[in-house]
């Protein structure tokens, strides 16, 4: 069977104690750090930017999933990559012209993902499906950590799994948003395959080992 990866948020790390979060991530079982880009226009939150994502960077061990909750992903690409992002994510919502974006990610050197919201339908991927490296399933309104878990997640993951399968495409399937192990579960039987999670590590007693029972999923 395969293993389900973890993608924790640092979101909800201590960002008077950065460093020591990432460290944990980096001796954790964790696949990816995500990373959470918020500019209270396209999302009603403001997270961090550039240079916090540069000072995660320089002690990652893991490769950085930089998801951008942002207007006009498309004027910041390079710089995303400068701060030695692997994968960068853009919403479809924020992306009137999605092909020429993700065109424009994957010429800067990363790997590609599109994030949906909740309200919006996978139908939305269809056609640039074999362009993508991952999807981004939004299992909560973005904006904060913390929130409750969206059911309707879980028919649009199976709805993509079987797309992705049908197609033959390698394009991975990411949700975010209210993972903690019972959601956590449903969306691996779902046919998930990263699962990022803030709130429910970092807020655990024991977050390294927090990632490893979610890997167990
Ligand atoms: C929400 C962000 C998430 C957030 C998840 O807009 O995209 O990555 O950090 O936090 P939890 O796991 O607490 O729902
Ligand atoms: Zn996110």
């Amino acid at each position: 069977m395969k293993m389900i990866e973890i993608a924790p948020s640092m979101l909800s790390a201590d960002f008077g104690n950065l460093d020591r979060d990432v460290e944990m991530v980096n001796r954790s079982e964790a696949s990816w750090m995500h990373l959470d880009v918020m500019d209270g226009v396209f999302v009603p939150n403001i997270s961090y930017g550039f240079p916090v994502i540069k000072a995660i960077g320089r002690n990652a061990r893991k490769p950085l999933d930089a998801h951008l909750m942002i207007v006009n992903p498309q004027n910041y690409v390079n710089q995303v990559r400068d701060c030695g992002v692997d994968l960068m994510t853009v919403h479809q919502e924020a992306c009137p012209h999605l092909h020429r974006v993700v065109q424009q990610i994957k010429d800067a050197g990363m790997k590609a993902g599109v994030a949906l919201n909740p309200a919006t339908p996978t139908m939305m991927l269809d056609d640039i499906l074999p362009e993508l490296d991952l999807v981004l399933i939004m299992s909560v309104n973005p904006g904060f950590g913390g929130q409750k878990f969206i059911d309707l997640a879980l028919p649009k993951v199976r709805r993509m799994r079987g797309l992705i399968d049908s197609l033959g495409l390698a394009t991975r399937i990411e949700v975010d948003g209210g993972v903690n192990m019972q959601t956590g579960k449903l969306l691996a039987d779902a046919g998930a395959d990263i699962l990022v999670a803030g709130s429910f590590v970092f807020g655990a007693d024991d977050p390294e080992a927090t990632i490893a029972s979610l890997k167990q999923l």
